[in-house]
C-alpha cells in the first residue's frame, strides 16, 4: 500500500454529493431540450432513430447503460474493493447513457421502445429519490426500535430463535467461516451452492418479516430498492429484445417499410 493511501484513505473513496447529482440531472434535461431544438435544424434523414448517427449514439448509450449491471454483479459478488467507485460509475454512466439513448428514441416518439425510455426516466427518479431523500430518512431510522421488540406476539422470540439457529446451521454448509450476524448471500454462494443459498435467502426473508423490517419503515423506504431493481432488470430485458429484433429481425421491425439501419438479417 502506498504512503499516500495509508495517510488519506478517505480521499480514495470517490463520492458524488447530492448537490452534484442534482446538477447533473438538470444538465441532462437541458442537453435533451437543446438537442430537441437543434435536431429540427438537421437534415431529416440524419434525425431518424436508425440513421448512422443516431444508431451509433444508441449503441454507445446502451453500452454505458450496462455499467449499473456490472456494479450490481460486483457488489453482490463481493468483488467491489471500493464499492462507492462502482456506485458513482453506475450513476455517471447511466446519466450519459440515458441522454444518448433518449436522443435516439425521441427521433421517432412512438412504439414499444418508448416504454424503455419511461423505465429509464423512472430509474432516474427512483434513483434520485433513494439517494437524496431516503438515504437521509434511513440514517434517521437506524437505531430506532423495531416492531419485533414490541411484545405483541409471545411466540415471536422462539420463532426468531429457530430461524436464526436454522440460518447458523445452513451457514456451515455455505460458508463455514462466515458470521451469521453480518453474512449475506453473494453471487459466488449462489453459483457454488444454489439450493442452500436459496434456503438461506428464504430464512433471511422470514427473519425480516418476523422482525417487521418492511412494516416499521415508511412504504417508499421499504420498497424503493425493489422497484429500482425491477425497473433496471426489466429495462435490460427490453433492451436486449429491442437490439436483437432490430439486428436480426429487421424485416419484422420495418413492417413493410424501408430497412435503412445497420442490421445483420432481414427476417
Ligand atoms: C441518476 C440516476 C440514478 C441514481 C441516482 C441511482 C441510484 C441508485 C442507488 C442509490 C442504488 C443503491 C446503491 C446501493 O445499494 O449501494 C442503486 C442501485 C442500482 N441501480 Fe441505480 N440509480 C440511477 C440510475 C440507474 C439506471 C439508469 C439503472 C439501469 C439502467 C440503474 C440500475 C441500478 C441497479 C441494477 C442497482 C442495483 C445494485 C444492486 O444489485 O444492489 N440505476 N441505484
Amino acid at each position: 500500500m502506498s504512503e499516500s493511501i495509508r495517510r488519506t484513505p478517505a480521499t480514495k473513496r470517490p463520492d458524488l454529493s447530492n448537490q452534484h447529482l442534482l446538477w447533473l440531472v438538470v444538465a441532462v434535461a437541458i442537453a435533451l431540450v437543446v438537442v430537441a431544438v437543434l435536431g429540427r435544424l438537421l437534415p431529416p434523414h440524419l434525425m431518424r432513430p436508425g440513421s448512422g448517427l443516431l444508431q451509433s449514439l444508441a449503441a454507445t448509450g446502451s453500452l454505458l447503460l450496462l455499467t449499473p449491471f456490472v456494479f450490481s454483479v460486483k457488489k453482490r459478488g463481493g468483488h467491489a474493493n471500493v464499492p462507492n467507485r462502482w456506485f458513482v460509475a453506475h450513476v455517471l454512466a447511466s446519466l450519459v447513457g440515458v441522454t444518448l439513448v433518449s436522443i435516439h428514441a425521441f427521433a421517432s416518439f412512438s412504439g414499444p421502445p418508448l416504454l424503455m425510455v419511461l423505465s429509464l426516466l423512472l430509474l432516474v427518479v427512483t434513483g434520485i429519490y433513494g439517494r437524496v431523500v431516503l438515504a437521509r430518512q434511513m440514517a434517521a431510522t437506524l437505531g430506532t426500535k423495531s416492531a419485533a421488540f414490541i411484545p405483541s406476539d409471545p411466540d415471536l422470540k422462539s420463532k426468531l430463535r429457530k430461524v436464526i439457529n436454522d440460518k447458523i446451521a445452513l451457514l456451515q454448509q455455505i460458508d463455514p467461516d462466515a458470521d451469521e450476524a453480518v453474512f449475506s448471500v453473494t453471487l459466488g454462494h449462489w453459483l457454488r451452492s444454489p439450493v442452500q443459498s436459496w434456503r438461506y435467502t428464504r430464512l433471511a426473508t422470514r427473519e425480516s418479516t418476523l422482525v417487521g423490517n418492511r412494516t416499521t419503515v415508511p412504504v417508499l423506504q421499504a420498497w424503493w430498492r425493489i422497484v429500482h431493481l425491477l425497473l433496471a432488470w426489466g429495462f435490460l430485458f427490453g433492451l436486449l429484445v429491442h437490439v436483437f429484433l432490430a439486428t436480426f429481425f429487421a424485416g419484422y421491425v420495418a413492417d413493410g417499410e424501408e430497412i435503412y439501419w445497420w442490421h445483420l438479417t432481414k427476417w
